[in-house]
């Protein structure tokens, strides 16, 4: 595990675009791996500002996301599908048909479950998947749990991720309380996966996620166990750690 402790969000939005440009400088046709929540925003900009300086180009890139909510449609503005195309693919030379969110208004669930499953197999390796965490220690939408779910499948959200994601919501307005999502194996299946943290709010989940025991009851506990993950998390993120 590679711990990178920086200063501030902007520090670590900078970081987290040069190490996913330099995997596209690498590789121009290259799997991202790609999230959604506030933390990411700052690192999708930094993106962006390379793409308009000429340093990278997403023209033959693809990109497969973690989740989606259930009952939201693409054009809904609360939807992910809506957050990638708004905060990243709308302003890079990407081609949206290489672009992919989970489907949260199929018709059958478990089918769409499948279909992603088989999706993330045919768009392997990711080359590297973006992760945020929940206030709950959840990655994507893998909620604390008895055991650790392997592939895409929909999840009941618990209260405490209801609550941290009602600011996107209007006061009073119902917010999705299901979520389909891709697994821990999905997830670990990733050449490499960088999770970002800033914020109070994340520094209990960062410190049982990384220091505590492996366990589903903290789903990004599983990091640990990644060949190569990288750690990208401010001061306040990573105040209860002895770093
Ligand atoms: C949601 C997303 C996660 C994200 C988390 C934290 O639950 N499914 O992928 O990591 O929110 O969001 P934020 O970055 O806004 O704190």
């Amino acid at each position: 595990m590679k711990i990178i402790k920086v200063k501030n969000y902007d520090e670590m939005s900078k970081i987290a675009a040069n190490i996913i440009a330099s995997k596209i400088i690498l590789d121009d046709h290259c799997t991202l791996g790609l999230a959604t929540g506030s933390t990411p925003i700052g690192t999708y900009q930094n993106l962006i500002k390379k793409y308009q300086n000429g340093d990278i180009s997403f023209k033959n890139i693809k990109t497969i996301n973690l989740d989606e909510y259930v009952g939201l449609n693409e054009e809904d503005t609360r939807s992910y599908r809506y957050f990638m195309n708004d905060n990243l693919f709308n302003h890079v030379d990407i081609d949206k048909s290489n672009t992919h969110v989970p489907k949260g208004m199929a018709q059958d669930m478990e089918q769409e479950s499948e279909r992603y499953n088989r999706l993330i197999e045919d768009l392997s390796p990711v080359s590297v998947q973006l992760l945020g965490i929940g206030e709950n220690g959840h990655i994507g939408f893998n909620e604390p749990n008895d055991y650790f779910p392997l592939k895409t499948h929909v999840e009941k959200l618990t209260d405490s991720t209801i609550k941290a994601n009602q600011r996107f919501f209007e006061k009073g307005e119902h917010t999705p309380e299901f979520a389909i999502t891709m697994g821990i194996e999905n997830i670990m299946s990733a050449q490499t996966v960088i999770i970002l943290a800033s914020g109070i709010k994340k520094a209990q989940a960062m410190r049982d996620s990384l220091q505590g025991k492996v366990m589903p009851n903290v789903p990004a506990s599983i990091l640990q166990l990644h060949k190569d993950l990288i750690v990208i998390g401010d001061e306040d993120a990573f105040s209860m750690m002895d770093i």
